[in-house]
């Protein structure tokens, strides 16, 4: 088995296991692919860097012409770090502190997307404090219905956290637009991940249009229509790599009618068939009828299975012709670490390296030291040549935030 050119079990010994292991190939090839797709229309990419924030990634994107969507201060923080301009970030997040706003007001940002009036007014006094003009986008909530493969990624129906809801939209724009701070400049929505069919991107933005032209009428200097991310990928159980030609007829003219620039904030499409997750099989054994593949990778380096019920197809690196059904489960002390449940899969044996794939999304950015276990080692593949990205963490990483002697004080 081959990364690229690159033999998955020469990675395997000099990187260590457990390791995330990325396709620049595939990336490149999404990234254009995508590129294309939205070329009719004024557009820019802004990669979801929380679906995975590695570097070498960041760098990747960086140099194909992307932008990144940001929603935390950590986040900005790696975006900068990686070397994106300011113009190149926008920022969302149902939750921005008053810190986190004030930061990106001073990278100076293209927009800040506000998820509340609350957030909306706050914004406008701190930018009134630093003396600039907010470039905000209102997300709303299209309230629209949303059928993704778990209710936790589903974000745009009627009810979710996230977004104005619908009904308060046109009096949140209308104070937004009277703010002397806020410029509003975009309207954005997202309406949840790995969607299943492209209907909710169809209404979504139908509900932006009508709300853009009562925005333009009060005055409102819009640029941008943001629909967020969500494009789903193939993870191997029935699912299928989203059709791009039938995205594009759905998106593509409603978001002329509006006369704004489009953007986009997909994670899952370019991370996930980017990266799988090696992992080395430990031992194997039989309890209660069940048959088990112990291996050095769990719910600590992978936590979708055991989140979101979420499948991903594992194999073996080398060639094993017999076949068996069972759990693959992780050295952590829970009964719900496991990659996947009663699966028929090659009969792989102790010292076997498994290829747990289409991992490269919301994988190494949610893993833990949960037990104790230091996080993993990231890898990126690029035609014939590899590299560590994010060295596997040590021991002494664990403890480096306690304080052997902390500063106690008096109530
Ligand atoms: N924009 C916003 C505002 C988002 O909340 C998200 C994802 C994205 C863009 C990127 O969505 P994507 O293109 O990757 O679908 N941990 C879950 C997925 C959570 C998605 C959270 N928001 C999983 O492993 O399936």
């Amino acid at each position: 088995m081959h990364c690229e050119e690159v033999l998955a079990e020469r990675i395997a010994r000099e990187a260590g296991t457990p390791a995330f292991v990325y396709s620049a190939a595939v990336i490149r090839d999404r990234y254009r692919k995508l590129d294309a797709a939205l070329a009719g229309v004024p557009h820019r990419i802004h990669y979801s860097l929380k679906a995975n924030s590695n570097r070498g990634i960041l760098t990747l994107l960086r140099e194909l012409g992307s932008g990144v969507d940001v929603v935390s201060g950590g986040e900005l923080f790696r975006a900068l770090h990686a070397g994106f301009g300011a113009q190149d970030i926008i920022f969302g997040g149902v939750g921005k502190t008053a810190k986190e706003l004030s930061e990106a007001l001073q990278a100076g940002i293209k927009m800040i997307n506000v998820e509340s009036e609350a957030e909306l007014l706050l914004l406008d006094r701190i930018a009134g404090e630093q003396g600039v003009q907010a470039p905000v986008g209102l997300r709303i909530n299209p309230e629209v219905a949303v059928a993704t493969r778990h209710e936790y990624i589903a974000t745009g129906a009627k009810g979710h956290k996230f977004g104005i809801p619908y009904e308060e939209a046109a009096a949140v724009i209308a104070t937004a637009v009277s703010l002397r701070h806020v410029a509003v400049v975009g309207l954005d929505m997202h309406v949840g991940s790995q969607l299943q069919s492209f209907e909710p991107y169809r209404h979504g933005i139908e509900r932006l249009a009508s709300l853009a032209s009562q925005a333009r009428a009060l005055g409102a200097p819009l640029k941008y229509v943001d629909i967020g991310g969500g494009l789903p990928v193939a993870y191997g159980d029935g699912d299928a790599d989203p059709d791009l030609e039938a995205w594009q007829r759905v998106v593509i003219p409603a978001v002329r009618e509006i006369g704004a620039e489009l953007l986009v904030e997909p994670g899952r499409f370019f991370a996930a068939a980017s990266g799988v997750l090696l992992a080395r099989v430990l031992y194997r054994k039989k309890s209660g009828g069940k048959d088990y593949v112990i291996c050095d990778a769990g719910m600590t380096e992978l936590l979708r299975p055991s989140h979101y019920d979420a499948y991903h197809f594992i194999e073996t690196a080398g060639d094993r012709a017999g076949r068996a059904r069972v759990d693959v489960v992780g050295p952590v002390c829970e009964s719900g670490d496991f990659l996947a449940l009663d699966r028929e899969m090659e009969d792989a044996q102790p010292g076997d390296l498994l290829v747990i794939h289409t991992a490269g999304a919301y994988g190494y950015v949610m893993s833990s030291t949960y037990n104790s276990r230091a996080r993993a080692a990231e890898v990126m593949v690029d035609g014939h040549r590899f590299a560590v990205v994010t060295a596997r963490e040590h021991y002494e990483d664990l403890v480096r935030l306690e304080h052997e002697d902390p500063d106690w004080r008096d109530a």
